[in-house]
């Protein structure tokens, strides 16, 4: 596996390699990977020739007071495991590289933003989909790779590529959970192990809304009102938000009449946890 850390580097390798006629899958990540990473990383490595992966903290997603310093990193580890997934080239930039003195120049997809997490975190897309952009632009891949847990994000960067006509599939694959359904984030290892045990009541309570709405349940109103309530039953948990929204357009919903989408973010102490699921009536 090769380690590169120059934009114009990485560009030059990626084109060589596409005029050999080989096939780009890209992986972006911020690092401190667990299974959902490898996850992507293994899809790649079966899709593809070449299988990229992105290293970097991207400091314009995170907004005034949230965590860009204390997000765990850890380069060496990644590598390590990138390498053991079959990964080719693993991009791991400085920050001045991807935002030199003077960078000014920013993506922005609107509608798609503006609730769920677009609201309780302001700039917070803006900053992901400037720097995915960068990354389709310097990497040019044929497929990317992201997660389901961040389900919004995987929205946002299929509009972007649309919006921006890039030449690539946009690869969403299932969110990797723990035994007891945790939804594995790199996150994860800042709970308290209180906080841990608490933050099971995520997936119990996607669980008891799904089966609720399996047996007849329409009522978007009763689904998040019983969600909220399972979740303010754990005195560790704050809820951020709590929504029913259709799957494309991430409109609120009054009613599930057909696939829908429950999203919520939660804090546990200084750790903010999301997760979804789609949920079709039987
Ligand atoms: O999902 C993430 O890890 C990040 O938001 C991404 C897509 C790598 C952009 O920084």
């Amino acid at each position: 596996m090769q380690v590169i850390d120059e934009p114009s580097a990485i560009q030059r390798r990626c084109e060589s390699l596409r005029r050999e006629g080989k096939t780009i899958g890209l992986v972006p990540t911020m690092g401190a990977f667990h299974e959902g990473h490898l996850s992507l990383m293994r899809r790649a490595r079966a899709d593809n020739d070449i299988v990229v992966v992105s290293i970097f903290v991207n400091p314009i997603q995170f907004g005034l007071g949230e965590d860009f310093d204390s997000y765990p990193r850890d380069v060496h580890g990644d590598l390590a495991q990138s390498e053991r997934a079959g990964v080719d080239l693993a991009f791991a930039p400085p920050i001045e590289a991807i935002y030199p003195k003077g960078f000014q120049t920013y993506v922005d997809v609107t509608e798609l933003t503006e609730g769920l997490c677009g609201a309780s975190r302001p700039g917070h897309f803006r900053g992901v989909t400037t720097v995915v952009a960068k990354l389709f632009n310097l990497i040019r891949p044929n497929q990317a790779y992201f997660g389901q847990k961040d389900y919004q994000q995987s929205m946002v960067v299929r509009r972007l590529t649309a919006d921006l006509n890039f030449d690539l599939d946009i690869v969403v694959l299932p969110t990797v959970r723990e035994a007891d359904g945790l939804a594995m984030s790199s996150r994860n290892v800042r709970l308290t192990p209180p906080q841990r045990r608490a933050a099971s009541v995520l997936y119990a309570s996607l669980s008891r809304a799904e089966e609720r709405v399996k047996i007849g349940e329409r009522s978007a109103k009763t689904i998040v009102d019983a969600v909220r309530a399972m979740i303010e039953g754990e005195p560790l948990a704050r809820i951020d938000y709590v929504a029913l929204c259709h799957p494309e357009t991430l409109q609120p919903l009054d009613r599930i009449d057909g696939p829908t989408l429950l999203a919520l973010a939660v804090r546990f102490g200084e750790t903010r946890l999301i997760d979804n699921r789609i949920i079709t009536p039987a």
